[in-house]
């Protein structure tokens, strides 16, 4: 114990802790009539099958039943295929396909069969539109000379994913007479999909909607399963829908203009699939760390797929989030308490689920759940990806607690929390904790 206490940088976190098989009392309950108290989740139960031979070049014969690192079973091509990996979210009827590749803006007819009617409004920022816009309107319009594109240019930022800027997007739409056979394409990070999707689920009711995300973040989480929505100034993402789009286009060659500190925010996503439900793939992170950190591109679109094979496996079985979609929000909770406390945009989304990540797990060992050897690993990972371990020091016990009380995850007033439970890709969602282990893991991680 006291070894592994030494590799952390957050105060006495594991001096405090209750011994692992020492299972705390139960003070409260959960409450929601939706699903039993507490739900479990192994390791995922796909084996992918993949891979095709994607654009420019990879051939991806990697195997998530492999023990081997997928690494070693990733190729280079010469081949000039422009058949792209592609990853199913099975919806029935709503189903579709992300597409997964490098240089998959330069292949019009990719995005071009998702677009339905004449008419299509980009949604995009002031960053990304002198990026990338011309690239997509080409995209969109080459050998299609029908097709009519207008384009809205945000602000940048997550200060401005509010009602105010959302305002923006219909202003644009209503202005140029968009009707209920055009198409949203957001282009962008996060943010901008969040804010497109949400507008093409309320415009005329709802609109058909394609994603291009350009972060690591949204490349292997935000755009995949519909979630959309904006944030109010009391919480993250209070508002929104769940609105699925027709597809979502994956070129890896937009991540070459990302800063470091977005691409590492977006890692934090990526472990979060390791930590909750494939181990296999947390200890490939473990080993090929570096090489997404130097944007080795054959590492970049293993660790892309597999993330997207995660999420659509998880938001085909649980669209709506009754339960096995919450084990997603990994250290969100916490997160979400430092992004509101702080101030939107201070911290990168996946710098405060960093942290948070790091409480949940501390507070998962507090329980007894998981042993010191997983919460060293998760530790360990997070710093290897230049993330942050301990929240910013600014934030107190109540400005957790007040943050925290607003969370979506509170059902009749009980905070339920995604903490693991078992060896490494095991997790629970539950409101069965001892409330002395959240108190604790608060004290041991703030100042006051
Ligand atoms: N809907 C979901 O399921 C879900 C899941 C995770 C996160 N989110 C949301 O996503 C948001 C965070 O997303 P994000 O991390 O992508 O942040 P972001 O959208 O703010 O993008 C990060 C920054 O990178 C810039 N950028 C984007 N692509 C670029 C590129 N290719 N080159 C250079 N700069 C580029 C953006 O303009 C921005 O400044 C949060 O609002 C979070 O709540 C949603
Ligand atoms: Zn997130």
């Amino acid at each position: 114990m006291a070894a592994s206490s030494s590799s952390f940088c957050h105060k006495n976190a594991l001096s405090l802790s209750t011994p692992s098989n020492n299972h705390t009392k139960l003070t409260s309950r959960d409450s929601s009539l939706r699903f039993p108290p507490s739900i479990s989740f192994n390791a995922p139960r796909f084996r992918v099958s993949l891979l095709s031979k994607s654009n420019r070049n990879l051939i991806l014969k990697a195997s998530a039943t492999s023990a081997a690192p997928a690494m070693d079973q990733i190729t280079s091509s010469s081949s000039s295929s422009e058949v792209p990996t592609s990853v199913e979210v099975d919806l029935g009827n709503r189903s579709y396909p992300i597409y997964i590749g490098s240089g998959l803006l330069d292949q019009p007819q990719l995005l071009q069969k998702h677009v339905h009617g004449k008419q299509v409004l980009i949604v995009t920022n002031t960053t990304i539109a002198p990026l990338y816009l011309e690239k997509t309107i080409w995209a969109l319009t080459d050998g299609n000379p029908n097709i009519k594109v207008e384009s809205v240019i945000l602000p940048d930022g997550e200060q401005f994913k509010n009602m105010e800027t959302l305002m923006k997007v219909f202003d644009k739409a209503i202005e140029s007479r968009l009707d209920r056979r055009c198409t949203f394409v957001a282009l962008g990070g996060g943010v901008i999909g969040d804010m497109c999707g949400y507008a093409a689920a309320s415009y005329l009711r709802g609109v058909n909607f394609i994603q291009i995300p350009t972060t690591v973040m949204a490349q292997v989480d935000s755009s995949v399963g519909g979630k959309t929505g904006i944030n109010h100034r009391l919480g993250k993402n209070l508002i929104g829908a769940f609105y699925q789009p027709q597809c979502v286009l994956i070129d890896t060659d937009t991540l070459n203009t990302l800063p470091d500190r977005e691409l590492a925010s977006g890692l934090a996503e990526v472990i979060k699939y390791g930590l909750i439900r494939d181990a296999e793939f947390f200890e490939w992170q473990e080993k090929n760390m570096e090489a997404l950190l130097a944007r080795d591109p054959i590492a970049f679109a293993y660790a892309i797929k597999r993330s997207c094979e995660n999420k659509a496996e998880v938001v085909s079985l649980d669209e709506k989030e009754s339960g096995l979609r919450a084990t997603l929000n990994l250290g969100h909770t916490f997160g979400h308490a430092i992004e509101t406390g702080l101030g939107y945009g201070q911290w990168l989304h996946g710098e405060a689920v960093a942290a948070g990540t790091v409480m949940a797990v501390d507070m998962s060992y507090r329980l007894g759940w998981i042993d010191d050897s997983l919460v060293q690993r998760a530790n360990k990972i997070l710093k290897l990806a230049n993330l942050p371990t301990t929240p910013p020091e600014t934030m107190t016990i109540d400005m957790f607690k007040s943050v925290m009380a607003v969370d979506k995850k509170v059902a009749d007033g009980l905070l339920r929390l995604i903490l693991l439970k078992g060896p490494l890709g095991n997790c629970v969602f539950t409101g069965e904790y001892d409330r002395q282990a959240l108190e604790d893991t608060l004290r041991a991680f703030c100042k006051s």
